[in-house]
């Protein structure tokens, strides 16, 4: 029993030792509650705290001298002396018979004459008006009954205890809450799956849309070389016609008159029809290459080290028809060494490029081509000299399915598309742009792949 100040302060001490050491487990409640039981020269005590769950309910977590299987038993908010003193919170002094409703009568009597507790006392266990419990204890029939004072003198060590059980309470909100967030963190890897595989399917139906666009040019650019290599074929045929009826006359073959057949323009017509027929032959061969450059499906994604420039240049060829009628085009271009790279992929970027810079350009302009590189990088320059575009317009270019273009001209998705094949490189795109004085974009790709960096990235 606690007779003096020191006393009371060295219990404090004691219990603050405990709480500090408590993690809020019932091994500590229970040692929390068996010292102040102890102290207090009661035989037997008990702590319920409000179940976090279960706001309505307190669950028994410790107990001193108790029936077996009431530790982890709940009682409601309100009921019984823990449930009306944890929902009141004023304690509760009880001096003389202890009535319990639930109990039968002749229990009670056979219990009291085994020595029943005949003095009682439980605190609320509250911290600034938050609810958090009750505590109680029992002294027996031959004991002294317990007093105001011990109720005064207990409220101060009952908030320490209070305090443990809130802090615990807190502790496990932590870690529901870590549990919550590694949670959202797995929800955040599924969506961001999800959002990649949209991704690739966005690049697929922007490299659609362009290609529907390109066919367009491309069936124009081959139609032109295929018409004269045709019409080309029709004269020579015409030609050889006539030589052949040289031959069989001179053979003795002929009918008639010698046929009349200019040898001279001939000689000289022939060897510049089948250069011309040729050359078409080749450009044709070349753009059919061009495209197959382009569209190759390496779905493989598989990297090579490859030159920038020369990808550059073949898709220029590809998207020549676009860009022609709008703009001359300037080349600035340094070999430059190969990076690895996914070249159909950056093709696709250097098309966007091109196209858009074309299309920024209203009547005619000029759109220029440079290259350059150091140690760590190499980069590829698409300027033109059109439009140009405002900070505000500048800020959400990237944006997928953001056009300023009319319908069937933008699909909003090429720079998008663009800057992800970039990234995936592990480079960047760099923009330069002024309304009305033209906009330039500049490609910068590393030399080297970070091969870590690309695996935490991906
Ligand atoms: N070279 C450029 N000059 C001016 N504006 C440009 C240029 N390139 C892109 N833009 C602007 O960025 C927007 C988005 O481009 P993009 O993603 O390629 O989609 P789209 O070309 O289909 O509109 C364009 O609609 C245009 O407003
Ligand atoms: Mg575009």
């Amino acid at each position: 029993m606690i007779g003096a100040n020191s006393a009371v302060l060295s219990l404090v001490e004691e219990l603050h030792e405990l709480s500090r050491a408590s993690d809020g487990e019932s091994r500590s409640l229970q040692a929390m509650l068996s010292h102040i039981v102890r102290s207090f020269g009661a035989q037997s005590g008990s702590l319920a705290v409000i179940d976090r769950l279960q706001p309505e309910q307190l669950r028994i977590v410790a107990g001193i001298d108790l029936p077996p299987g009431v530790v982890g038993q709940t009682v409601a908010l309100g009921a019984g002396v823990l449930g009306k003193v944890a929902q009141s919170g004023e304690p509760m002094l009880i001096n003389g018979e202890l009535k319990r409703s639930d109990d039968a009568a002749g229990k009670d009597r056979e219990e009291r004459a085994k020595g029943a507790p005949r003095s009682a006392i439980c605190w609320p266990l509250a911290i600034k008006n938050r609810r958090v419990g009750a505590l109680s204890m029992n002294r027996l029939a031959d004991a002294p009954p317990f007093t105001d004072d011990d109720v005064a003198r207990g409220r101060s060590l009952v908030t320490l205890v209070a305090l443990v059980v809130d802090n615990a309470n807190l502790h496990t909100e932590q870690q529901d809450r870590i549990e919550r967030l590694s949670q959202l963190n797995e929800e955040m890897r599924l969506m961001n799956a999800q959002l990649q595989s949209t991704q690739a399917q966005l690049m697929q139906s922007e490299k659609m849309a362009s290609i529907g666009q390109l066919a367009a040019g491309v069936a124009h650019e081959i139609n032109n070389p295929v018409g004269y290599v045709y019409s080309n074929l029709g004269t020579l045929q015409g030609y050889v016609g006539e030589l052949l009826g040289v031959v069989r006359h001179l053979r003795g073959k002929g009918v008639g008159d010698a046929p009349q057949c200019d040898v001279d323009f001939l000689e000289q017509d022939i060897p510049e029809l089948m250069s011309e027929t040729r050359e078409g032959l080749d450009r044709v061969k070349k753009i059919v290459q061009d495209l197959k450059d382009f569209s190759r499906v390496d779905t493989s994604d598989e990297w090579e080290h490859a030159n920038l420039v020369k990808g550059l240049e073949s898709t220029l060829n590809i998207v020549q028809n676009e860009i022609k009628y709008k703009a001359a085009v300037v080349k600035q271009l340094t070999p430059l060494p190969e990076v690895p790279c996914l070249p159909t992929q950056l093709n696709q970027v250097f098309m966007n490029l091109l196209v858009n810079a074309a299309q920024a350009i209203p009547d005619k302009g000029t759109i220029t081509l440079r290259s350059g590189f150091d140690e760590r990088t190499v980069w590829i320059e698409v300027g033109d000299d059109g439009c140009g575009m405002s900070a505000e317009l500048q800020g959400r270019i990237f944006e997928p399915f953001y056009t300023t273009k009319p319908v069937g001209k933008g699909t909003g998705l090429g720079l998008s598309v663009s800057y992800s094949i970039v990234r995936k490189h592990q480079g960047q795109i760099e923009l330069q742009s002024a309304p009305g004085k033209g906009s330039t974009f500049r490609v910068v790709l590393p030399r080297v792949r970070a091969e870590q960096a690309e695996k935490t990235h991906d």
